[in-house]
């Protein structure tokens, strides 16, 4: 029987309501597909602040790299948002990407059959099926740049610095341009080359490599066009490559294709089998510790988790199958729509799991 070692990282607000229900469905899929999974637990963001004194204990980075996948709920929260920039719970989840090396962040907005009624999108404009995976750089870019304060002409100036090595863009063009010859062969290249030198790098870069990829259909998009795009006609993308914060800022954009954001997964994947997995939203102070969170954007981590590294497609996809059996009828508060029954995040693991059986 294989047997797994899977480290949870809870985090903070409505992290461990989510994960624990993902923790519940996980249990049950190994129970059907014939594997066991082992759990361990690490804190991350403020709930290692609290106990530790700081957002990522060493011990915590040791107990992911000993382990053979991540799941991680949420970090942050108004507790913890005086605190200078390094010691914030945010920093924690920064330093765990950069720890383990998590370079590649899967973010697939797609919509499940039953929600198409609740997405925002008109039915016209979300048409027969949206399926679109954003391929975001994650351990580079402005979010690990320098950055600081300093005195500019007698006042403070504060500063962050977008900066891509050709490496770090090539190493995640390839992820985008493999991703894309897997699905429809399509890919755009989202930047804003014609204000940032670093996107002009990155277009170069991947104008380059696209000759490794005949077949792939590119094209370059700017980040501001691209945000407009997703709303009014979302159905001309396949595969979105872009860089940390446009991936950041596209994918909860993205996510409300799928209805709400409480539906996206991500997984963030390194050179090595270990992925981090998460779902694409934060620790929602406000509706943390009432049980209405959506914990799906977590649950289909865990799918994404059991097809990227732990080698079980069948697992993933009957928990995919799953969600969507259950969404015909069951709704937490984030996806509700009249005439459906309106359940608890507590209940919609339950229900997931029932629906696998
Ligand atoms: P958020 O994603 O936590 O919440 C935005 C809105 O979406 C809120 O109204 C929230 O209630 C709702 N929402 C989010 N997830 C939901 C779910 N599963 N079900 C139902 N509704 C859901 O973003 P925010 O409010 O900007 O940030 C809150 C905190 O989370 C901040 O400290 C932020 O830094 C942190 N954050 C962490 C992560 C992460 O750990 N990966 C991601 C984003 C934000
Ligand atoms: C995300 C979050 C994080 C990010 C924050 C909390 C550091 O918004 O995972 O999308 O910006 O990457
Ligand atoms: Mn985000």
């Amino acid at each position: 029987m294989n047997k797994y070692n899977i480290c949870l990282l809870k985090g903070d607000g409505i992290g461990p309501e989510i994960v624990n229900e993902a923790v519940k469905v996980l249990d049950c899929v190994a129970d059907k597909y014939g594997f066991q999974v082992n759990y361990d637990e690490a804190l991350l963001g403020g709930s290692a602040i609290d106990a530790k004194g700081t957002p990522l204990p060493q011990e915590t980075i040791d107990k992911c790299k000993a382990s053979d996948s991540v799941l991680l709920g949420a970090v942050g929260g108004p507790k913890w948002d005086k605190l200078p920039g390094k010691e914030r719970p945010e920093a924690g989840l920064l330093g765990i990407r950069g720890a383990l090396g998590l370079f590649a962040n899967l973010r697939p907005a797609v919509i499940f059959e039953p929600l198409k009624s609740a997405s925002p999108l008109k039915d016209e404009i979300i048409g027969d099926k949206l399926d679109v995976m954003v391929v975001r750089e994650l351990t580079g870019g402005i979010y690990f740049g320098e950055r600081g304060r300093r005195e500019a002409d007698g006042e403070v100036e504060a500063y962050d610095t977008e900066q891509y090595k050709v490496s770090e863009i090539k190493r995640i063009a390839k992820v985008a341009f493999e991703m894309a010859m897997k699905r429809n062969k399509k890919l755009t290249s989202v930047d804003k080359a014609n204000v940032l030198e670093a996107s002009r790098l990155w277009r170069e870069t991947v104008i380059e490599m696209s000759k490794d990829y005949p077949e792939v259909e590119l094209n370059h998009l700017y980040v501001d066009n691209t945000a407009m795009q997703l709303v009014i006609n979302p159905g001309q993308f396949d595969v979105i490559l872009t860089n940390n914060i446009f991936g950041d800022i596209l994918s909860d954009e993205a996510s409300m294709i799928s209805g709400s954001i409480g539906m996206l997964a991500s997984a963030s994947l390194s050179d090595s089998s270990l992925g981090l997995y998460e779902p694409i939203h934060g620790s929602a102070p406000d509706i943390a510790g009432q049980n209405i969170a959506n914990p799906l954007a977590t649950i289909l981590s865990v799918a994404m988790m059991l097809k990227y590294s732990l080698n079980e497609p069948k697992a993933a996809e009957a928990i995919e199958n799953a969600v969507n059996k259950v969404l015909a009828e069951n709704r937490t508060p984030d996806i509700y729509e009249e005439g459906k029954n309106k359940v608890t995040c507590s209940e919609m693991g339950d229900l997931v799991c029932k629906a696998l059986a």
